[in-house]
Order: C-alpha cells, then structure tokens, then sequence
C-alpha cells in the first residue's frame, strides 16, 4: 500500500508517497516553500497544491512542527501562533478532500526510525533528535513512543535548548562544525543524564553531515545518524496515516 506523506517544516513542505511494506519511497519527493507568515490558511493552500501535483487520492499523514493531540495543534515555536487550538485534521481534510492524520514531526521520523531504520530491533530506550528549524524530540521505549516531548524547549542557561543546537542556529551564527558540535553536546550530555538512553538517533537535514561533527561529540550513549536521514518525517507521518486508517477501516 502506498501512502502520501507529507512534512510541514518552518522553511519546506515536503511530501513523497510511502510504500508502508518496505518504508520506501514510491514516487519522487515533492518539495514547496513554507509560506511566510505560516498561517493555516496559507499553509493549507500549500499542502492542497502538494496534494494536487501528486494526482493523489487516498489517506494522508502529515508531519507538522508543534504539539499535536487529537488531530490539534497546541504549540507553535517555529509556525504562525494561529496554528494554536487549529484542527489541522480536519482543516487539511477539509482543504483537500483526502482524509488527514497528523502527527509531530519528530513522534513521524521516530516512529519511522523504529519501524524502517536504526532503531529498528533496538530493545530499551531510544531517543530520536531531529535538528531542523528546531530540535524535535521523541523517546521510544521497546519499539513504544510516548508522544509530544518537547525537550527542545528544554532550558540551558535561560534559553531553549533549540536556540542553542538546532541546524538552523548554526547557519545563522555561522558557526564551524566544531563550534556548533561544542553546543550540541551541552544539550546532549544533559539529555543522556536526564533520560538514560540506550541509542541517541540524530535526524534531520543536518544528520547527513554527520561525519563532520560526530567526532566532536563525546558522550557516554551510542549516536547514530537516522538511517532515513531527513526523509524519516515524512515516512513517519504516512506510517503513522496507514496505522490510524487500517484501525477506522472495518
Ligand atoms: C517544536 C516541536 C517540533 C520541533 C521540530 C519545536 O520547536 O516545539 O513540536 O517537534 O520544533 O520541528
């Protein structure tokens, strides 16, 4: 079965079809801008064109970069803070006549970790960073998730953990793998202290650099790259589509 996937980040909006057996992608990846200011609105009329140019019709599961219950969003760090109390679910199901599940984007890449990639078979307790616009977090306990951490909002020194480490802080302080590594494993140490973890993925766009800054990181707990690289939220997200539609379909 294939399934349209779809990532809604603070600078892209990326969607691919999934092959749910395999975790592959089916079709090429479609990437659009996120519109500025990301209002609902506006971000709905970009997922409907996402929707459009993949002439796909069916389930959908969307990855989107705040807290999500129920279908609702109740955190906007890195959107429109008129994405609080908005049904996305319902907005996008309405907007596209597709029905929509949405999920965090980092609960999405983790999920597609455990079921498709490096936490995959890991028995004990994993956590999946995604360093994008922000730092999303997901905790996995023998292949469980329990969802909408947001440790990326953590506090070091007064400030959220995510204006200190994510991708984004490191372009925009320009700061050298080394530099930005140094800020990483500040936040990295006390994640490990915190929670314990058996295996540390980092995901996100930047984990495919990983080579340059994984040396730089010394900490007590293995750390791998996600195996899905930046693709594990969109993955995710149709993973996550296919599980809540199998449960509604008779
Ligand atoms: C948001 C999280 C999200 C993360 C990565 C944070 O600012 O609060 O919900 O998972 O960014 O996009």
């Amino acid at each position: 079965m294939n399934i349209l996937g779809i990532d809604i980040g603070g600078s892209g909006i990326k969607g691919a079809l999934v092959d749910i057996e395999t975790g592959q992608f089916a079709s090429e990846r479609i990437r659009l801008v996120t519109p500025d200011p990301s209002t609902p609105d506006a971000v709905a009329k970009v997922v409907k064109t996402l929707v459009e140019k993949m002439a796909y019709q069916g389930p959908v599961g969307a990855g989107f970069p705040g807290v999500i219950q129920h279908g609702i969003c109740f955190t906007a760090a890195n959107v429109d803070e008129k994405w609080i109390n908005t049904n996305a679910e319902k907005m996008f199901s309405e907007k596209t006549g597709n029905p929509f599940t949405v999920i965090n984007d980092a609960d999405a890449a983790g999920l597609a970790e455990v079921r498709y990639g490096a936490a995959r078979d890991v028995n004990g307790v994993v956590l999946v960073l995604t360093l994008g616009t922000g730092i999303g977090t997901a905790i996995i306990n023998d292949g469980v998730l329990l969802p909408n951490l947001e440790f990326g909002h953590l506090k070091i020194r007064e400030k959220d953990a995510e204006k200190r480490a994510s991708a984004a802080v490191k372009a925009k302080k320009k700061l050298s793998w080394k530099e930005w590594a140094a800020a990483l494993e500040e936040y990295l140490l006390i994640m490990e202290n915190l929670f314990w973890p058996d295996l540390i993925i980092i995901g996100g766009g930047i984990s495919r650099n990983h080579a340059k800054y994984f040396g730089y990181l010394n900490t007590r707990t293995k750390i791998v790259p996600a195996q899905l690289y930046n693709q594990a939220g969109i993955i995710g997200a149709a993973y996550f589509a296919s599980l809540t539609h199998a449960q509604s379909t008779p």
